[in-house]
């Protein structure tokens, strides 16, 4: 058994982190970490905990805490500073925030500036398990992926391996998702105001999000050559779920997609590889409140044209469920501990 502490513990990031939490088997005890609700009950933020944890927010220094693991589910900032002397104290550190996910200082920098360090850099694990599994076991740092990222990346990596791999066009790869509101995070602005948002889809950051060179970077890595991603995001009236159409082209394709896909991804608990065809795609519905991320791919053989569609819930696999996921594995755990998790339907 284990103690879990939650740094933004207040956010929606940080909400659905206590409620995975707060279940999970191995989790002895909680600490929930607000600067702006200290002392005010959690359940009082995040209503739907009301009789299911029972525990205030706390304002702590970093400097005292005693977990044995250590979520920061905030954007990166000055508590940055304080992760090495935390993991030199023997505790485990997964942060949720983008900063350190492009293992390139110079990249890093320019996109997320702030804090530098270049042996933390050094040491952190990209906590993508399908990809990085064995390096997380043995991690005692890693950065959980961004939301986009994990599904755009989960529905391109099969690609790897595949007979006709030099066949493909990766300089041209064309990503669009669309995604929830909470994706925003749970401060309001006017953008996300209801009367601009409740009818709207909206896509924005349309030639430059701050996901792009963290897609890139880890295909470069899987592929080993130049990778182009053209990503364009939008937000749309929901409140939760991912859903990525992901585009390449290839000059030769005789091979049956889902089939390799299916083959790829055995054994993997939270990838679901859906046929493909009109009938039977992806969709939002079917992984909100769930860590699984739902592929399908398809094939246009006149064109050569690779269509991939990918569904993640972007609080779940895209954020939290994929934490505690690598929780398990840094804890040597069941990677499913906690996270036996289906949705409703409809
Ligand atoms: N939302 C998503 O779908 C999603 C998906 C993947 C990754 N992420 C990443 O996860 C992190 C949290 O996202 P979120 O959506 O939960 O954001 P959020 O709802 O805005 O919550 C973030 C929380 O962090 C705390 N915080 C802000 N600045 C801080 C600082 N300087 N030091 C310590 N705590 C601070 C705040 O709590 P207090 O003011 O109460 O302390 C705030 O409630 C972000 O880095 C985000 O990029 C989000």
């Amino acid at each position: 058994m284990v103690k879990a502490t939650v740094v933004g513990a207040s956010g929606y990031m940080g909400g659905e982190l206590l409620r995975l939490l707060v279940r999970h088997p191995e989790i002895e005890e909680i600490v929930s970490v607000s600067r702006s609700y200290a002392g005010k009950p959690v359940s009082s933020l995040h209503k739907n905990l009301y009789k299911v944890l029972d525990l205030p927010f706390v304002d702590l220094d970093l400097d005292n805490i005693d977990s044995d693991i250590v979520f920061f589910a905030a954007p990166h900032a000055d508590w940055f500073a304080q992760v090495p002397s935390l993991l030199n104290r023997g505790l485990k550190v997964i942060t949720l925030g983008g900063k350190f996910r492009i293992q390139d200082p110079v990249l890093d920098h320019r996109v997320y500036g702030g804090y530098e360090d270049p042996s933390l850099l050094e040491e952190r694990v990209y906590g993508l398990p399908e990809l990085y599994r064995e390096d997380i076991k043995k991690a005692r740092f890693v950065t959980n992926p961004g939301c986009y990222p994990t599904s755009i990346l989960l529905g391109a990596l099969p690609l790897k391996g595949l007979v006709l791999e030099d066949k493909i066009d990766f300089e041209k790869i064309v990503a669009t998702s669309i995604s929830g509101t909470s994706g925003a995070g749970a401060k309001p602005s006017v953008s996300l105001h209801h009367p601009e948002m409740c009818d709207n889809i909206r896509p924005y950051n349309i030639f430059f999000h701050r996901h792009r060179p963290e897609i890139e970077f880890i295909l470069k890595d899987t592929f080993k050559k130049e990778v182009n991603v053209f990503f364009t995001p939008s937000i749309a009236n929901m409140p939760r779920g991912i859903i990525s159409y992901v585009t390449l082209f290839s000059s030769e394709v005789d091979i049956d997609l889902t089939k390799y896909f299916t083959a790829f991804y055995k054994g993997e608990p939270f990838v679901r590889i859906i046929c493909g065809d009109d009938e039977n795609v992806p969709g939002i519905l079917e992984v909100v409140g769930t860590n699984y991320c739902d592929i399908g791919v398809n094939l246009d053989e006149s064109s050569g044209r690779i269509l991939i569609l990918s569904a993640v819930d972007n609080l779940i696999k895209g954020g939290s469920g994929q934490a505690v996921q690598n929780m398990n594995i840094m804890l040597g755990f069941n990677e499913t501990t906690g996270l036996d998790l289906v949705c409703g339907h409809p």
